[in-house]
């Protein structure tokens, strides 16, 4: 195993009910004018906007809305709630929906806290947060990205055709309400694509070295078989509490940097989906589901007895009568079937893309991952991307 320092901030409440049961508790020890940010409607139609508003309401808040934050949130939408943080003196933000609100609401609490160019000097490169964000709380209501529990914010800047994201532990929300029943309202293909960024996730950390025997393999391959078997329970019936209290824990689990320990991760499947959304706002997990079969295939001869254990372990294939390479193939195999299973393109011109000019401007943008097994280069990337098509 790699050395490494372990640290998450974030404290969660898990389970029914945990948002009536301790948000006010969690907001009490901030200042009195909260930001409620959310997207669109959903949890209007849902019910979740009420119970919350109630909860502010009832605890004499001053509330500012900062709402219609979209799916792969834009830095324009950042500068927007950053205004509005400052113009209301916002003590403290609530973030209430998925990766794109927790999202822009970690990027609004650090603009909203700095005088310079937030884009250029925390987002194009990596930067030092040497100031205090503002506090946020997330409430989740769909299990994909795990964002409650990093520092994690992807954001896209439009103009520049760049979507990029940063980790930075200072933006770690305060706390996390994470109540599976909140998720029963995702459809479908939301559930799949937010099921398929998990499996992604663990993905990106399992396919990278160490690849002796390590703690944080194993649990990845337990988190794995867990999403594919409760993933599709979800989709057949979304009231299903198991499932998706399995998932939610699942995608938190993810991407609370325990797996990631002592591991190099890779992470090249999102880097070439975050510039696919660049260029063309796909969905994530969609975009995802489209590059990981192809990705596998072009550098899975450069981590063999990886690839070999993957399909062994997590997808229960036969290794009788077959030679290291056909038990790889057909564990990527068995997941583009998965794939397909839960209703997830597997082409780009599935995702609606029809320019394949674009191609070639994504894989040159597209930044390299260096701790993956494949050599990767603009020209390799453009391949795969090719073979999606
Ligand atoms: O906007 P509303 O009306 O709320 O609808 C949302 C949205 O359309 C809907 N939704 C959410 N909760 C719902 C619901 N619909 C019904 N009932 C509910 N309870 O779901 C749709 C998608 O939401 P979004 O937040 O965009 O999805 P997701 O959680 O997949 O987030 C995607 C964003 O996160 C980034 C992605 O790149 C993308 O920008 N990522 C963030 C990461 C991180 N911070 O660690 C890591 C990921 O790899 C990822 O890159
Ligand atoms: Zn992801």
């Amino acid at each position: 195993m790699n050395n490494f320092i372990f640290e998450n901030s974030t404290k969660v409440y898990f389970g029914k009910g945990c948002v009536k049961e301790f948000l006010a508790g969690n907001l009490s020890i901030y200042g009195n004018n909260v930001m409620l940010a959310y997207g669109g409607e959903s949890i209007k139609k849902n019910g979740v906007y009420d119970e919350i508003k109630e909860i502010l309401t009832a605890g004499g808040k001053n509330i500012t809305e900062f709402s219609g934050i979209m799916s792969n949130p834009t830095y324009k939408k950042v500068l927007e709630g950053a205004k509005l943080a400052k113009e209301n003196h916002v003590d403290v933000i609530l973030a209430v929906g998925g990766g794109s609100v927790m999202d822009c609401c970690k990027a609004v609490s650090l603009a909203a806290a700095y005088d310079g160019d937030i884009w250029s000097d925390y987002w194009e490169k990596n930067g030092i947060v040497y100031f205090e964000p503002i506090p946020l709380g997330v409430i989740v209501t769909v299990a994909g990205t795990g964002s409650e529990c990093n520092g994690g914010a992807v954001i896209t800047n439009e103009e520049k055709k760049i979507k990029t994201g940063r980790d930075y532990p200072k933006c770690n929300p305060k706390f996390a309400l994470m109540d599976p029943e909140y998720t029963f309202s995702v459809p479908a293909r939301q559930t799949a694509s937010g099921g398929f960024d998990i499996l992604s996730h663990i993905m990106e950390t399992y396919f990278s070295k160490p690849d002796e025997d390590n703690v944080s393999d194993n649990i990845s391959q337990a988190l794995m078989k867990s999403v594919i078997s409760n993933l599709p329970k979800a989709l057949e019936n979304p009231q299903d509490y198991t499932a998706r209290s399995n998932l939610m824990w699942a995608a938190t689990m993810a991407e609370n940097r325990i797996i990631k320990l002592g591991k190099a991760c890779d992470f090249q499947a999102h880097q070439i989906e975050h510039q696919l959304g660049a260029f063309t706002n796909c969905n994530h997990g969609c975009g995802l589901a489209v590059i990981h079969p192809a990705y596998y295939r072009y550098i899975y001869r450069d981590g063999l007895e990886k690839f070999v254990r993957f399909a062994e372990n997590v997808w229960g294939i036969s290794a009788e009568g077959k030679t290291d390479e056909e038990i790889a193939s057909d564990g990527i195999q068995a997941l583009e079937d998965f794939i397909k299973q839960i209703g997830l393109p597997t082409k780009l011109r599935e995702l609606g893309i029809t320019d394949k000019g674009q191609l070639a401007d994504i894989a040159r943008s597209c930044n390299i991952a260096p701790g993956g097994y494949g050599k990767m280069s603009e020209k390799a990337i453009l391949e795969i991307l090719n073979k999606c098509y």
